[in-house]
């Protein structure tokens, strides 16, 4: 089943999601497919059913942001894999945050895997595949006008708090939010909405019960360095959410 909204008009097919048209310009219909890549889509695969564990996941983490105030695209979630959305311009920039050394810090600087990063590290990625989405310094940001000072202050300010959020609440799951990447853009009242997706596809989380290297990974870690059984990583990151919402507050 990958092809939903059939009678919408698709306007762009990226790596995991579908964007398609409604009859609202303001407002667009994104689909979760099951498609996997990493390193710039040098590997590809599929993950069984993350398109629907990843809209769900997301939405519950929209919810949770919302309450606190983070404000998203999220209109409302139609189906196991669709979400009406507000449209946006996309903002061309990662912003990554970190608050334990894995992945492409380690290889960059030699940071061991696994070092406690206080404060959390806030950075921005190009979001540019030709270029190999490269990082990005507040002067090049600039030279190349992507962002004022003012909307980086801004998405700094936007990713800690989402960062103090989904923390708090992954640690109440049994998981430890290791590192994330945000993506935001601006709707068509020049306000800056968090956008795209949070999930495994875009977190790493490991369970903060296991110890063991390989086998804390929940995410698509596992997809990465094929860990194996990465479906089931994700379903289980799924679940502990949903019964950490069902308990009484
Ligand atoms: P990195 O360590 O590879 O730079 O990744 C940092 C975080 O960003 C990690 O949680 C995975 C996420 N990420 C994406 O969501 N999309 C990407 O294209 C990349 C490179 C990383």
């Amino acid at each position: 089943m990958t092809n939903a909204s059939t009678d919408n008009q698709k306007l762009y097919e990226g790596k995991a999601k579908i964007i398609y048209a409604t009859d609202d310009p303001e407002v667009l219909i994104t689909y979760f497919k099951d498609d996997a890549t990493a390193f710039n889509a040098q590997k590809k695969g599929q993950i069984t059913n993350k398109g629907v564990v990843n809209c769900k996941i997301t939405t519950h983490l929209y919810g949770l942001l919302a309450q606190k105030g983070v404000q998203t695209h999220l209109l409302e979630t139609i189906s196991d894999r669709e979400m009406r959305v507000k449209r946006v311009a996309i903002v061309p920039l990662e912003v990554v945050v970190r608050n334990i050394a894995a992945g492409s810090l380690c290889k960059q600087t030699g940071l061991p895997l696994g070092t406690l990063l206080e404060p959390s590290l806030v950075e921005f990625y190009y979001k540019n595949d030709d270029l190999g989405d490269p990082l990005l310094t507040r002067d090049r940001i600039f030279a190349m006008d992507l962002a004022s000072a003012q909307q980086l202050d801004q998405l700094v300010a936007q990713a800690q708090q989402v960062n103090q959020v989904l923390s708090e609440f992954f640690i109440s799951c049994g998981i430890t939010l290791v590192d994330f990447k945000l993506e935001f853009g601006v709707d068509q009242a020049g306000q800056l909405l968090l956008a795209d997706e949070i999930s495994p596809d875009t977190c790493r989380l490991w369970d903060a019960n296991e110890a063991d290297e390989k086998k804390r990974v929940m995410d698509k870690d596992r997809f990465r360095q094929d860990l194996g059984d990465v479906a089931e990583g994700y379903q289980t990151v799924l679940s502990r959410i949903l019964t950490q919402l069902a308990q009484p507050s």
